[in-house]
C-alpha cells in the first residue's frame, strides 16, 4: 500500500521520494560505492513480488536511483508501470520480458547476462526469470527521485493511464535488437541490446589514450548510458560533470580516483560487479592495472538524445571551457602511483605522455 504523500507535512527534511521508499520494506544501500552487485545482499520486495534493494549511492544526489532486483527460477515480478524512466541491465541469469500498453500489442523479448532495455516510459512490465534452477538479478536506473518529488503523488506516479505511444504502441520488433549507429555522435540508438559486454566499440582517444567508447540512447529516453574501455596499461583523463553517473564494471579489474577540486583524492578499488558514482563536480579518472582490458558500463540521469540540461563539456580542457585535465597538467603523483600499481601486478605500462 503506497504512504499518501498528499498528506505529509511540510517543512521536513526528507523527501518524498526517500518518505516513499522507505515504506517499501527493502534494503537500502548507501555511501559511495557498492563492492559487488552480483552479491549484494536483496529482500522481499511486496511491490515487485521479488527481491529487491534500493540503491542510493552519495554521488547520484537527487537527480536519479539506482535498484537491483533478483527473481527466483522459475519465477516472475509483478506486472508494474510508472511515470519514471529506467534504464535495465542484467547482471545474471536469463529470462523474458513482456512489455505493453493500454492499446497496442503485447511485445515479449529474451535476456541474459550482459543485456540491456528500457521498458518505455509508462508501459506495462513484467519480467520472467525462464531458469529452472538459477536466479536472475538486474539492476536499474531511474529518475524516480525527480518524478515523485515534483508531484508529490503516488497515485499519479503508480497508476497513471496516460500511454505515451509516441514512444511505444506495442510494435512489432520493438526489442528485436536492431538499432542506429550515429557515427558524429558516437552513438548506438536501440531498444535493446543483447551484449553489453561484447558490444563494438569506437575510437575514444579523446578521454583517453587507446580508449574506445560509445553512447547508448534506448526508448527514446531521456536518460541514458555509455560503455568505455581502456586497455592494459592505460588510464583515461580526469574530468568532472553533474551527479549520478552509476559506473558498474564489466570486465578488468583497477581502482578509480574521485575528488573534489583542492581536496584529498578518495580510491575506490573496482572489479567486476562493482557500482559506484562520483559525486556532482568531482573529478574522477579510471586506472586499469590489470592485466586485461577495463569496460564499464554507465548508467545517467542525463541523456544527449533529447537535452534538458546545461552539459558542461567533459571532453575539452578547463582552458577551453571544459571540465578535463590533459595527462601532462594532472598531479604527477597521480602517474607514479599507477607505475606503482602496475608493477605490483606485473604489467608492462603502456600510457606515453
Ligand atoms: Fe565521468
Amino acid at each position: 500500500m503506497n504512504v499518501d504523500l498528499t498528506k505529509r507535512a511540510a517543512y521536513t527534511d526528507k523527501t518524498p521520494y526517500e518518505i516513499w521508499q522507505q515504506t517499501e520494506g527493502v534494503p537500502i544501500y548507501r555511501g559511495l560505492a557498492i563492492d559487488d552487485l552480483r552479491t549484494v545482499e536483496l529482500k522481499p520486495w511486496s511491490r515487485k513480488g521479488v527481491l529487491g534493494a534500493f540503491i542510493n549511492l552519495i554521488g547520484a544526489g537527487r537527480a536519479c536511483d539506482s535498484y537491483a532486483v533478483e527473481i527466483p527460477a522459475k519465477s516472475q515480478t509483478k506486472p508494474e508501470h510508472y511515470l519514471f524512466e529506467e534504464l535495465i541491465y542484467v547482471v545474471k541469469g536469463r529470462g523474458a520480458t513482456t512489455v505493453w500498453n493500454e492499446s497496442g500489442r503485447k511485445q515479449t523479448f529474451e535476456w541474459q547476462e550482459g543485456s540491456m532495455f528500457s521498458p518505455p516510459l509508462n508501459t506495462w512490465r513484467q519480467h520472467f526469470n525462464v531458469q529452472g534452477d538459477e536466479p536472475a538479478r538486474f539492476v536499474a536506473l531511474t529518475d524516480a527521485p525527480v518524478m515523485i518529488n515534483r508531484f508529490r503523488n503516488l497515485d499519479f506516479i503508480f497508476n497513471n493511464a496516460f500511454g505515451f505511444t509516441d514512444r511505444f504502441n506495442g510494435e512489432e520488433g520493438y526489442f528485436n535488437g536492431k538499432g542506429k549507429a550515429i557515427e558524429e555522435h558516437r552513438t548506438w540508438d536501440s531498444n535493446f541490446i543483447a551484449d553489453v559486454p561484447g558490444f563494438r566499440l569506437m575510437d575514444h582517444s579523446k578521454r583517453g589514450q587507446g580508449a574506445r567508447g560509445i553512447l547508448l540512447h534506448f526508448s527514446a529516453n531521456t536518460i541514458s548510458a555509455h560503455i568505455e574501455e581502456y586497455p592494459v596499461g592505460t588510464y583515461p583523463r580526469a574530468h568532472w560533470h553533474g551527479p549520478g553517473a552509476h559506473i558498474l564494471i564489466l570486465s578488468g579489474e583497477g581502482y578509480s580516483l574521485l575528488w573534489e577540486p583542492g581536496k584529498p583524492r578518495t580510491r575506490i578499488d573496482w572489479r567486476p560487479g562493482s557500482y559506484f558514482v562520483p559525486p556532482a563536480k568531482w573529478f574522477h579518472q579510471h586506472f586499469n592495472s590489470g592485466k586485461e582490458p577495463a569496460r564499464y558500463l554507465a548508467l545517467k540521469p542525463w541523456g544527449f538524445t533529447y537535452q534538458v540540461e546545461d552539459l558542461v563539456k567533459t571532453l575539452e580542457v578547463e582552458s577551453a571551457g571544459g571540465t578535463q585535465i590533459d595527462y601532462k597538467d594532472q598531479d604527477p603523483e597521480i602517474h607514479a602511483t599507477f607505475i606503482a600499481e602496475c608493477a605490483k601486478r606485473g604489467v608492462e605500462v603502456r600510457l606515453k605522455f
